[in-house]
Parts: structure tokens; C-alpha cells; sequence
């Protein structure tokens, strides 16, 4: 298995990092998860955007320009054992002689990545066996989540405690009742043929998928989609709930908490919206 390091291809077993990165210490750093399919990436450039935007956010000065990220994520992508992959890639801000939590700007960035097997996207003809089901839960983050920091203790527990209780994911909302997203993936719900999701804010990550299945909609469909504020009440009423990653793509969600969505069946909007979806999503 590949792995790249701080300029260099090497088995993903022999890559080794100092202790002292601050990556390690204080999950100083952030990262990007891109999907590729038949050994291409997928909307590449959102996700080569959104790393450097979230570099600037966190003050990483790594001094690359996109077609250096580029390289390295095609390049995993073409070695990858398996057709459909994701890659991996993180930048953390480099290690320190000391612990301290200040730095100081003469760190050198450590980058770090590696593909990893997922599934065949999901399709109306390749359906998913069954739907999701969530766990409400109050989303007790910090209230930067507009970043994707590779500080994800509040993502990972409010994940295990989902699947703990014998659920698949999250249903997170803030103190105020507004749904945010899932521990790592975005929401979506649909009502009488309108598709909704959370618009965005400081509360919840623009994903890559989310922002492809709006454009796609708005571009090759007559669906109306509306990001605006909803809370826990809009989806245990509503017809039918997807989550959205580079991971799972669409994945239609059945149940929250005890409640059933629907008539507990993968919905019809589903299957229309994943077929347009897998027809676009390349562009
Ligand atoms: N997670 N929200 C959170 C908190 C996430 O962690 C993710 C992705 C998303 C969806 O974003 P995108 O469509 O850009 O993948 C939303 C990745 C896959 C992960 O952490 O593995």
C-alpha cells in the first residue's frame, strides 16, 4: 500500500513521523478525504479549494500550489490497489522541538497521504440493502466546524455513541433546535418534492458532496433544493433523509432515534436524485 510523505512515495508501513508533531500533540492540522472512481477523482478542484482554504484558515503556510496537491492525489488514485478509492491527505503544521501551544512561523508543514478501499457508488440499479438510521444528539462541537480539522474528538464520540446505541451515524443540533450535520457526513431531507439542507454556517462543514448533488440539481433538474435553518421536528416529518459524503455519496437514510421515515422504504426522489448524480457528478 502507497502512502506519500513530505515529498515522497513509500509503503504506507514505513511512514513514520516524529512524536513531537504537533499534528500528534494538539491535532494541530487539517485534511481532506477525496473519492475517486475507475481510478479518477472526483470534483478534484472543490477539494484542492477547500484544502487551501482551510490552510489559510488554521495560518499553515505549506507554499504549494494546487497542481502539486493535484499530483499527489492522481497519482494515488492510479496506484491504488482498487478501482474506487478514497485519498486521504493531511497537513499538520509541523513538529516543534518543544511542546508549547503557540508556534512559531518556521515550522515545515508535515503532508502525509494514502488511499483507501471504499464501495462502488451507490446507484438506483445498485441499491443500498437498507437505510441508514440515525441517533439525534445534541451537537456539543467547537464552533469552528466550518473547517476540517484533524481535531475530530467531538466527531468520534458523538459517532461511537450513535453506534453504541445500535445506530448509524448522528443527527446533530445545536442548543438553539438547528440540525448542523451528522458526525461526518452532511443532511439532507425531503417534503412534498422539495429537497432541504442546512444552509451553511460556522455550525457545519460545506461537504464537496453536498455542494455537487445542489449544483447538480439546479443544473439538470427542474427539483427545487433550499438550504436554509430546520430542525430535529422537519426530519423525523419528512418523506425522506439522505446523508452526503465523498465517502458514501447519497445514502438514504430510514430511521431516527425510534422513529420511522417515510414508509421506512428507500424513497423514489432517492433514486431519482443518485441517478442524476452518478450522470453529472464528473463535471
Ligand atoms: N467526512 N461533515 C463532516 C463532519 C464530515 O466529516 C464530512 C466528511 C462531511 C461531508 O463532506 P464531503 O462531502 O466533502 O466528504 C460533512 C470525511 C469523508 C471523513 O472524515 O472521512
Amino acid at each position: 500500500e502507497l502512502a506519500y510523505l513530505n515529498g515522497h512515495y513509500l509503503p504506507k508501513n514505513e511512514a513514520q513521523i516524529s512524536p513531537m508533531d504537533r499534528g500528534f500533540l494538539f491535532g494541530d492540522g487539517i485534511y481532506e478525504v477525496i473519492p475517486c472512481h475507475n481510478r479518477k477523482p472526483i470534483a478534484l478542484q472543490r477539494h484542492i479549494d477547500r484544502l487551501q482554504r482551510n490552510l489559510s484558515a488554521i495560518g499553515i503556510k505549506a507554499g504549494h500550489d494546487d497542481s502539486h496537491w493535484a499530483g499527489i492525489i492522481r497519482t494515488l488514485a492510479q496506484e491504488s490497489p482498487t478501482e474506487h478509492c478514497g485519498v486521504y491527505l493531511h497537513i499538520s503544521r509541523g513538529t516543534a522541538a518543544k511542546r508549547h501551544h503557540t508556534y512559531s512561523d518556521g515550522l515545515s508543514p508535515t503532508q502525509f497521504a494514502y488511499s483507501f478501499q471504499i464501495p462502488a457508488p451507490p446507484s438506483s440499479a445498485n441499491r443500498p440493502s437498507m437505510g441508514l438510521k440515525l441517533k439525534s444528539q445534541e451537537d456539543l462541537r467547537w464552533l469552528h466546524c466550518d473547517v476540517k480539522v484533524t481535531a475530530l474528538l467531538g466527531n468520534v464520540l458523538h459517532y461511537q455513541y450513535a453506534v453504541d446505541e445500535g445506530f448509524d451515524e448522528a443527527l446533530l443540533y445545536r442548543p438553539s433546535g438547528k440540525i448542523t450535520e451528522a458526525s461526518a457526513s452532511n443532511v439532507f431531507c425531503v417534503k412534498n418534492g422539495v429537497i432541504f439542507t442546512p444552509a451553511l454556517d460556522n455550525t457545519l462543514l460545506p461537504g464537496i458532496t453536498r455542494g455537487l448533488v445542489i449544483d447538480v440539481l439546479r443544473d439538470h433538474s427542474k427539483i427545487t433544493v433550499l438550504e436554509q435553518d430546520l430542525g430535529l421536528q422537519d426530519f423525523l416529518d419528512a418523506d425522506e433523509v439522505w446523508l452526503s459524503s465523498s465517502t458514501r455519496e447519497l445514502a438514504p437514510v430510514t430511521q431516527i432515534d425510534e422513529r420511522v421515515i417515510g414508509n421506512g422504504e428507500i424513497g423514489p426522489m432517492w433514486a431519482r436524485v443518485i441517478d442524476l448524480f452518478q450522470r453529472h457528478k464528473y463535471e
